[in-house]
């Protein structure tokens, strides 16, 4: 049915109206590049409009789309797009935060939220979600995706999608995900945002594509090709990339939609002029031009010069109306337009309770010497910081639709969480930065967050005295969330100096300090690991971040969240990640140093806190494994079984860890890979078995030839809380 609606369509439309359909142009409320689309009203009028994003709200959704089934010449419905990355007005935590839940239905849930929100409000397609796999937390787009691990990242892909869309892209309350950035953004030399990457293909394969990969399995509509040269030809003009894997491989069915103005941007990678590059995007598997217009300028004129053909803008056009067709769009363009339901399907309770608990769950409780969390419901606490009372710091990065008025700052948070028998007394202590950068850049750090004009001392010395008042100091500290998120690379990743000074002062106070961390990105907190007892790592945590924080930081929620990226102790050591390989000089177990082994001179190989890292109130014990058997063939599996106990005073969460190492391979393979997961709740003294099946498909990895396989041979087994601290096992898969 779809296929004769779309050939009949087509049959009537000029070359033109089919490179109109594959222009996205912006509505202007959000963007991220120098351009802004123009002349909107008339390209929707002449057929030069397929999709329009950051335009928000029914009745400018309504307007648009009118002026698009009445007034162009055969009535195309256009497509809605939006970052809406982790959720819309109902903020959730940023996607790295939310990854350290390792809750998938938990996760799938805040897609859900995002969905029904946004499509509430006029939209019918998300830039999401983000699956970048990112071992460089230089890089500040780190905080959108979901960490350095492959096998969590594709959980998460899938999980999303699922979201997004539900079981039926065409209910009013889904949307269509997009998949990105296809693909390896996040492994940009150096961390640096939109630098150039370069990898080999089993690393490809095997590391770094999966998540992509899920995300299409699970069904997503659309792929956004990433900014990124690939190997010597950037991502927007990468045939092997787009076509030869995306869509032969893998059998991708969608379309794919370029990042902002990224077709212009093959000029600058040196692949020739707007119309040579556009052609090439095109040919290379490039369906929808965002913003850019190169497509809309030039590919009439390529394929009157035969540089394209139309049967390739044909095919482009065809899967950009077959995802228009999918979203119901022709049946009833206002399907998404109701005034109604933006009243009530936004910000409601529910959503509202479904985000704080997100933000409790994303929280990672990074220390917790001498028991100082959780706090007492009494006395005093003086709460000190740049980040302590503002709201707008909460939501973190790409959060454009996110309600700013209702969100409320720390000190809010707490004092509405402490109730009547707390005293809360609070002081700025520093500002975010040293005011000689905000002289050098301003705009570019921390929207709203207040700037006190008196000296560093007279700002410390106040909040000394503060401090001396109370029972226990909470320091609200680390970065402003423009720090992270896109353009936002940092090559010094500590919290900025002149509030690591502030803290030092409070800890000479000699009050127990709690260090509540804002960061979009694993930080370098070597110092603060030596010296602050407590440190809660709060991310951004979204709208109802605040009183999470209170919720964690009072014992109402006991912090169950594990680190999805490695924190490392120095930013030489990056990049650092647990799935690593052995070399063929590894350090003797338990050694730092060795001469002429892999390491280096001045610090260890260890990160500060490993991949899988993070506490609870209460303590956890886990047995020796045991596995029913030695050995496994295909067709056959194991089970191993490792018993957990909670050995504290607190019920409490834990993600139970499985890794495994294949030890002798036709490649070299990690020393450990994460291959499964359960999150499981105990009470205090209560004990249970966990198990996992082990079978063929987990040992399965892209060999040098490309071939998905499991090799017969030596394997080990590890589970355990982290990926550092694990007990272990061995066991043969045998042909
Ligand atoms: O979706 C984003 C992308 O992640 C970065 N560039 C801009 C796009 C649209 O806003």
């Amino acid at each position: 049915k779809m296929n004769t609606f779309i050939s009949n369509l087509m049959s009537k439309m000029t070359v033109d109206e089919k490179i109109g359909q594959l222009n996205l142009l912006t509505g202007g409320e959000a963007t991220t590049g120098s351009v802004v689309s123009t002349g909107v009203e008339s390209k929707i009028k002449s057929g030069k409009v397929g999709g329009i994003f950051s335009l928000t709200t029914p009745a400018r959704i309504r307007k648009a789309q009118e002026i698009a089934v009445t007034q162009s010449r055969l009535k195309i419905p256009i497509i809605f797009g939006q970052d809406v990355i982790h959720g819309y007005k109902t903020t959730f935590p940023i996607p790295l935060a939310l990854s350290c839940s390792w809750d998938m239905p938990l996760i799938e849930r805040t897609a859900r939220i995002a969905a029904i929100e946004a499509s509430a409000d006029g939209l019918n397609w998300t830039f999401s979600p983000m699956v970048d796999i990112s071992r460089d937390p230089r890089w500040g787009r780190i905080s959108e995706g979901s960490g350095e691990d492959t096998y969590l990242g594709s959980r998460i892909a899938a999980a999303m999608v699922k979201g997004y869309q539900g079981d039926d892209l065409s209910k009013n309350n889904t949307i269509m995900a997009c998949v990105k950035h296809f693909a390896l953004y996040g492994a940009a030399e150096a961390g640096r945002d939109y630098n150039t990457t370069d990898m080999s293909l089993h690393r490809m394969y095997n590391e770094y594509l999966p998540p992509y990969k899920a995300a299409i399995d699970a069904g997503a509509g659309s792929v956004m090709t990433s900014f990124n040269d690939i190997n010597g030809v950037p991502a927007t003009a990468n045939k092997w990339l787009m076509t030869d894997l995306l869509r032969k491989q893998w059998g991708f069915e969608g379309f794919v939609v370029t990042d902002y103005t990224a077709v212009n941007e093959l000029v600058d990678h040196g692949l020739g002029d707007l119309q040579e590059v556009s052609a090439r995007s095109l040919k290379a598997g490039v369906e929808m031009d965002m913003v850019g217009e190169g497509f809309l300028t030039t590919l009439k004129k390529s394929l009157q010069e035969g540089k394209v053909t139309l049967a390739q803008i044909n095919n482009a056009c065809r899967l950009v109306l077959e995802a228009k067709y999918k979203l119901g769009l022709f049946e009833d363009p206002f399907r998404y337009c109701s005034e109604e339901r933006a009243k009530n399907e936004i910000l409601t309770p529910e959503h509202l309770k479904a985000a704080r608990e997100a933000a409790t769950k994303s929280f990672v409780l990074l220390k917790n010497e001498g028991n100082v969390l959780p706090l007492k419901k009494s006395g005093t606490i003086a709460l000190i910081g740049p980040l302590a009372n503002t709201g707008s710091n909460m939501p973190g990065t790409w959060s454009v639709n996110s309600d700013l008025a209702k969100t409320k700052s720390l000190l809010q948070g707490l004092t509405e969480v402490a109730g009547s028998e707390v005293k809360i007394l609070h002081s700025m202590g520093a500002n975010l930065l040293a005011d000689s950068a905000y002289q050098q850049r301003a705009t570019m750090f921390g929207r709203d967050i207040p700037r006190d004009k008196r000296s560093e001392e007279d700002l410390i010395r106040e909040a000394v005295n503060t401090a001396k008042r109370a029972d226990v100091v909470v320091a609200a500290l680390g970065e402003s969330s423009e720090m992270s998120g896109e353009s936002s690379s940092r090559t010094d990743l500590e919290i900025p100096d002149v509030q690591r000074r502030l803290l030092a002062a409070l800890l000479k106070t000699g009050k127990p300090v709690v260090l509540v961390l804002f960061t979009g990105r694993p930080l370098v907190l070597t110092w603060e690991n030596q010296h602050v007892p407590a440190i809660l790592n709060a991310w951004f945590g979204g709208t109802e971040a605040a009183t999470a924080i209170g919720d964690v930081l009072f014992g109402a929620v006991n912090p169950s969240g594990k680190l999805s990226a490695t924190f490392p102790q120095n930013v030489g050591q990056i990049p650092l990640y647990h799935a690593h390989k052995n070399t063929g000089r590894p350090l003797a177990e338990g050694q730092w140093f060795q001469k002429f082994r892999s390491n280096y001179l001045d610090v260890s190989n260890d990160p500060l806190y490993p991949f899988g890292y993070g506490l609870s109130y209460t303590s956890f014990a886990y047995s020796p494994i045991t596995l029913n058997g030695k050995a496994f063939r295909t067709g056959q599996s194991l089970t191993a079984t490792i018993r957990v106990t909670n050995t504290g005073k607190t019920a409490g969460e834990e993600v139970v860890q499985l890794y495994l190492r294949d030890v002798v391979g036709s490649i070299t393979r990690p020393v450990k890979e994460l291959k499964g997961f359960q999150k499981i709740s105990l009470q205090p003294g209560e004990s249970r078995e966990v198990s996992f099946k082990i079978d063929e498909e987990m040992l399965k990895f892209y060999n040098g030839d490309l071939k998905y396989v499991a090799e017969p041979g030596e394997f080990k087994v590890f589970i355990g809380t982290n990926s550092r601290d694990v007990a272990a096992a061995d066991f043969r898969f045998e042909r």
